[in-house]
């Protein structure tokens, strides 16, 4: 199986920013974790502050991929482009988020992006990228 995790625009600076909200951890050490617990899934990883590098991406492993775990960050409740990036490639696509998005700011109660994935999972930290990637591989 290979699962790709496409992470969006400030979770570069996950464990700095906001860390009441998003914790204290790093991505790359969180990534480490989950690819020991799954030795036999090849799990890849990209991140950009860039909606076209992002667009790119899903085009780039979306017809080879197993699945794709995507947290669009604040491009969730913007990208049109993004939406449309997920319908043209095979791959099944599920959204997450750290935070549950609808106890916070109503601007992002809303996800364009929703409709295109196969499904959403948000609110539970970082264990959301592992709860994506096991129904995933269910
Ligand atoms: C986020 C929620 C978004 O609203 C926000 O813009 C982010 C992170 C999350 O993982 O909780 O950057 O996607």
């Amino acid at each position: 199986m290979r699962i790709e995790i496409i992470n969006g625009p400030n979770l570069n600076l996950l464990g700095l920013r906001e860390p009441d909200i998003y914790g204290r951890r790093s991505f790359e050490d969180y990534l480490d974790e989950l690819r020991k617990r799954y030795p036999d899934v090849e799990i890849g990883y990209f991140q950009s502050n860039h909606e076209g590098d992002l667009i790119e991406r899903i085009h780039d492993v979306g017809f080879e991929a197993d699945g794709i775990v995507l947290n669009a960050a604040a491009y969730t409740h913007t990208s049109v482009a993004l939406h449309d990036a997920i319908k043209a490639v095979t791959a099944p696509t599920v959204e997450v988020h750290i935070s549950n998005v609808h106890q916070r700011e109503p601007f992002r109660h809303h996800s364009l992006i929703s409709a295109a994935c196969r499904g959403v999972i948000c609110g539970f930290g970082l264990d959301s990228y592992r709860l994506a990637l096991e129904a995933l591989l269910a």
